[in-house]
């Protein structure tokens, strides 16, 4: 068993809580995996396990790893492309891209990349799109296999609208993702997530085969992108010209159930939220990817109201960085000018919760990953409040649990994750 005392950082519901000197207790399950064994007061834990050799990290935070619900592993170096919007940005600087992870040896090199930058930002749980290659799949799961991370990815199916390099053709897109499914799926910490680009990029043989693959197999994921940018709905309003809303062309192919992770749901109505509430869909949050793309606000309001479950994301390449304080910051600021007048100040506490706890419930992994409780597997973060002299000078000022996240998400980036602890050793 392995013991570490620290303040550490929990959640209950969305209640987050700080024990100031606390004891995390870490050690194997009857399965082999490494758990959050306890964890409390240092004072009321240390008596009960006299014999433990205690890591003691002053000054320092405990956290949860956090959990990134929508990330694209091949558009690591699509960051910063400037486009008038999200399709002009995909026809001219993501759809070349992608072509690049057709060769093994491309991603020999950025698949290593990709996780190290993952860890480096504290993130140990990643929901992600790999290209339409299932070569790609093999090299970001494989590597995370390697790096222990507990990562959920799938094959892109786009067997239209799309240039020759990334588009697929239909029968053998559900061919190779379902060997993928067979291959990776629940192998060690590894999902597979069934993956249509979106509306435009599918055509309807694709996503009623990606519908039949959701209910052969239904603790897969699904992952794809709804209602994120005026041009793109005004598409699929052409393409699917009966159906209610965008989000309803996914139900219609068997697309909406519980694991199914929508990014963006930005230009959706309170039919939608109560669809994606009824069959426990969820969206992924991801402010810095709309507001660099100029798509819009997500409405925490409305989607708090109608019970849908949500959290944050980074969509790296639209989105702007892989740092999750980056993310929660602009969800902040999104929620004061957002799309609910005159806005929402958005509790600290509630934004740190969308990117562990709460986006782990969204996922189907509460009590799995995002949190410190008993039970949780044991992935952490060592956060350095002293990280830069600002932040030290502003966290020492914090009279509140509050106070003391907002400055680490306001001030906070990669330097204030001194460790990143995963569920299996990292190598270094
Ligand atoms: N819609 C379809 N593909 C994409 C993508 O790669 N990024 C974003 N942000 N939206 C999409
Ligand atoms: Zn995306």
């Amino acid at each position: 068993m392995k013991a570490y005392r620290a303040s550490l950082l929990s959640f209950s519901g969305r209640e987050a809580s700080l024990e100031p000197d606390g004891l995390l207790l870490v050690g194997p399950d009857a399965s082999g995996r490494q758990i959050v064994q306890a964890m409390g007061s240092y004072q009321a834990l240390a008596a009960r396990y006299p014999n433990l050799t205690v890591e003691h990290l002053p000054g320092r935070i405990i956290a949860p790893g956090f959990v990134d619900m929508h990330i694209h592993y091949p558009q690591l170096d699509v960051i910063g492309s400037p486009a008038e919007g999200l399709l002009p940005w995909l026809e001219n600087y993501t759809f070349p891209h992608e072509k690049r992870f057709a060769s093994p040896e491309y991603n020999a090199q950025a698949a290593p990349f990709f996780v190290a930058e993952l860890l480096r930002h504290g993130v140990t749980t990643a929901l992600a799109f790999a290209t339409s290659h299932p070569e790609s799949v093999d090299a970001l799961l494989g590597e995370a296999q390697k790096r222990g991370l507990r990562m959920i990815a799938g094959k892109v199916l786009m067997d239209q609208n799309a240039p020759d390099g990334v588009r697929d053709q239909t029968e053998q897109s559900l061919l190779e993702s379902e060997a993928l499914i067979k291959k990776w799926h629940g192998v060690n910490r590894l999902g597979y997530a069934i993956t249509p680009r979106f509306v435009p990029s599918c055509s309807a043989a694709q996503l009623r085969g990606a519908g039949e693959l959701a209910a052969k197999y239904p603790d897969v994921w699904i992952q794809s992108h709804v209602a994120e940018n005026a041009g793109e709905i005004a598409w699929v309003r052409q393409l699917y010209p009966q159906s209610r809303s965008y989000l309803s062309v996914y139900e219609q192919f068997g697309l909406l159930r519980p694991r199914a992770v929508y990014a963006h749901c930005i230009h959706i109505d309170d039919g939608d939220r109560a669809l994606m509430r009824a069959t426990g869909t969820a969206a992924a949050v991801s402010p810095t990817s709309n507001l660099f793309l100029g798509s819009g606000f997500f409405d925490h309001v409305n989607a708090d109201r109608a019970g849908v479950l949500y959290g944050l994301a980074s969509d790296v390449g639209a989105g702007t960085s892989f740092s999750p304080f980056h993310t929660m910051l602009a969800a902040y600021c999104v929620g004061r000018e957002g799309q609910t007048k005159p806005g929402v100040s958005l509790r600290p506490q509630h934004l740190w919760w969308q990117h562990t706890a709460g986006a782990a419930q969204a996922l189907g992994l509460e009590g799995v990953v995002g949190n410190l409780a008993p039970g949780c597997e044991a992935d952490f973060v060592v956060l350095n409040p002293q990280a830069t002299p600002l932040l030290a000078r502003k966290t020492a000022q914090a009279g509140s649990l509050d106070e003391l996240l907002f400055a680490l998400i306001v001030l906070g980036d990669d330097r204030v994750i001194e460790r990143c602890v995963i569920s299996q050793a990292v190598p270094a």
